[in-house]
């Protein structure tokens, strides 16, 4: 089946008892056990629920997996890689990722004895050389976040494997629509389900899809042991999301092509970052990797200072100013002082997230009013 049957109909069978033909809300906590000490295929929703089954089970499809786990939170999907870590043990990652990410293995693995090392995944040379005896994890982010880097997926999954890494990719701005990392030779794959696999700003949630039942028992544990798990409401509209998935991730990768190349011809403008302009350095893996779009996501400079663009971020009328992304409705945010405030500075703009830089989570409005929005901002701003 194509991918958007498969997010129709895998894991979400009409109701047996009522011939409903969207899946009931499973809402309790426990299931009754068939006798003393012998297991039903539910027993406790930590550890099992039938409606995060099925978004689980549709997820995995999507993804070309052997399985998916659902989390709370994105950060709880990561947080339980990181969690198969042990202290003394090392995470190589990219320098162009989530800030929450940032914070997670900054602030919290660190407690737990493990290290870490930023670096420019783009680069394979520089790859290489930050791998340590002690490294276990390679962690990627690919169109990285907020500067649309473009790592070659394939390449760093070869490369961790040559040395004995386990390799993750958040794979929360492309989605399976556009890339499909497992396919790739990627181990694991984490979504914020918060972002466009919801699609509508009202849910919170993480995945995790995975290739092998090996990695997937490891994980399980995990998952179950410390407990993150999504609720059934939070599943119920995720698996709602993933039904809508392809046409709205291919229908606002087209507008964010639209409004790139648009700001690439305004003077306001000092950069476009964008993997589907051909001057961007990824372009060429982008084509490569991403199928159908480049995405929704892009950043640019303005030619003000930290000022001028706050004031184009709050002077957005239709892209309303706030972090997060992937939703119908468009956002602008400046990541020096958002999603990316918990960078340390100097780390900031050492990994090139300037003062300037505007990042858009384009949605599905129409490209003519997100210009026209975009142009009075600008020009309100002072620009
Ligand atoms: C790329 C990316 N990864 C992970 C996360 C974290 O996800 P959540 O907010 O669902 O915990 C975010 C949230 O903004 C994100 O943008």
């Amino acid at each position: 089946m194509h991918f958007r049957t498969r997010a129709i109909h895998v894991g979400q069978d009409r109701d047996p008892q009522t011939g409903a033909v969207v899946p009931p809300i499973h809402v309790a906590s426990t299931f009754v056990q068939p006798g003393a000490g012998e297991w039903g295929q539910f027993d406790y929703s930590r550890s099992g629920n039938p409606t995060r089954k099925s978004f689980e089970t549709t997820l995995a499809s999507l993804e070309g997996g052997y399985g998916a786990l659902a989390f709370a939170s994105g950060m709880a999907a990561t947080h339980c890689v990181t969690m198969l870590l042990n202290a003394g043990e090392h995470v190589v990652a990219g320098a162009d990722i989530y800030g929450g990410t940032y914070r997670l293995l900054h602030k919290i693995c660190n407690r737990s004895g493990i290290a870490v090392s930023l670096v420019d995944t783009t680069d394979l040379k520089a790859l290489k050389a930050a791998i340590r005896p002690e490294t276990k994890l390679l962690w990627l982010e690919s169109p990285g976040n907020p500067l649309m880097s473009i790592s070659d997926l394939a390449a760093c999954a070869q490369i961790g494997h040559e040395h004995g890494l386990l390799v993750g990719v958040d794979n929360t701005f492309a989605t399976p629509v556009l890339t499909r990392p497992l396919e790739l030779g990627l181990d694991i794959v984490m979504h914020s389900a918060t972002k466009y696999i919801g699609g509508h700003s009202d849910v919170l949630g993480g995945a995790l899809v995975v290739g092998t039942k090996e990695l997937y028992d490891r994980l399980y544990f995990v998952q179950n042991a410390t407990g993150g798990v999504m609720g059934p409401f939070e599943s119920f509209l995720a698996s709602r999301g993933l039904k809508t998935l392809e046409l709205r991730v291919r229908e606002q990768s087209r507008t964010a092509l639209q409004l790139a190349e648009w700001l690439v011809a305004d003077r306001r403008v000092k950069r476009v970052l964008y993997p589907g302009l051909p001057n961007h350095p990824g372009h060429a893996i982008a084509k490569r990797q991403m199928s159908g779009g480049f995405g929704a996501m892009l950043s640019f400079e303005t030619t003000g200072g930290f000022d001028v663009t706050k004031r184009v971020c709050e002077s957005t009328q239709l892209f309303q100013l706030a972090v997060s992304l992937g939703a119908v409705e468009s956002l602008i945010e400046q990541p020096a002082s958002m999603s990316h405030a918990s960078y340390d500075r100097a780390a900031r703009l050492e990994h090139g997230i300037t003062d300037e830089l505007i990042r858009l989570s384009v949605g599905l409005e129409a490209f003519e009013d997100l210009r026209d929005d975009l142009d009075q901002a600008l020009m309100k701003a002072g620009l």
